[in-house]
């Protein structure tokens, strides 16, 4: 399974804010939401792609544009926080949901919430913050590709080598792009060095 650790300095610069347990809500969801973007921009750079022609105002030439529907689906709660990015780079993306939850005790995921656009043709973009356990997003991306999609790319901000585990297990075939591979999890399947709770930070609910 392939797995893209972005390089660009300023996600570096922004990941570093987000772990900071000093960085205030407002500075944690405005880099949360550029951080977002650049993922966005790298986990798309080998979309499916159309040549054609189009005529500039002196002549024809050739052009290439997107040559797949894209539908994004957050995995709730944190993930609403990489979609608007997404909706901003490619307004025309179907959007769907699915909402699952850790047990605290257990840290097992499980689903109170899915709709799903129709996802046949259309490469699914799964976005989730962490990838700890995996467990959140191995079962989303079961419920996606049940639904026949083109293919499906899984987007996260910071992964742990067991979530990676899981997925290389789970679905060996999609990409995993995010902006930092950490060290493991701790005994409450929390990632180390990490951010913390996503979720909490980015809503307020610690
Ligand atoms: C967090 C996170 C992922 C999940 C990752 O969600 O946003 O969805 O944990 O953990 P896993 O890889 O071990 O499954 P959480 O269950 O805390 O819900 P929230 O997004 O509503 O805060
Ligand atoms: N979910 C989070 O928000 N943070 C972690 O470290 C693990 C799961």
């Amino acid at each position: 399974m392939p797995i893209h650790v972005s390089t660009h300095p300023l996600s570096a610069h922004l990941l570093a804010n987000l772990r900071d347990t000093s960085t205030d809500p407002q500075t944690f969801r405005r880099s949360a939401k550029i951080l977002s973007t650049i993922l966005a921009l790298e986990s798309t750079q080998h979309l499916p792609v159309a040549e054609g022609e189009v005529q500039t105002p002196l002549e024809i030439t050739k052009s290439t544009k997107l040559g797949a529907p894209l539908a994004v689906i957050p995995i709730l709660r944190a993930g609403l926080s990489m979609l608007e990015p997404f909706l901003e780079l490619f307004p025309d993306v179907a959007v769907g949901y699915v909402g699952l939850e850790r047990d605290e005790k257990t840290a097992k995921a499980s689903s109170y919430y899915c709709k799903l656009p129709n996802l046949a043709g259309k490469v699914a973009i799964v976005v989730d913050p962490m990838l700890a356990t995996g467990g959140s997003a191995s079962q989303a991306i079961k419920l996606v590709k049940a639904e026949s999609p083109h293919s499906v790319i899984l987007v996260t901000v910071v992964a742990a080598p067991e979530g990676v585990a899981k997925m290389e297990e789970d679905h060996p075939e999609i990409p995993v792009y995010t902006a930092a591979l950490d060290r493991e999890l701790n005994d409450k399947k929390y990632i180390l060095p990490g951010l913390g709770d996503y979720g909490d930070r980015l809503f307020g609910t610690l």
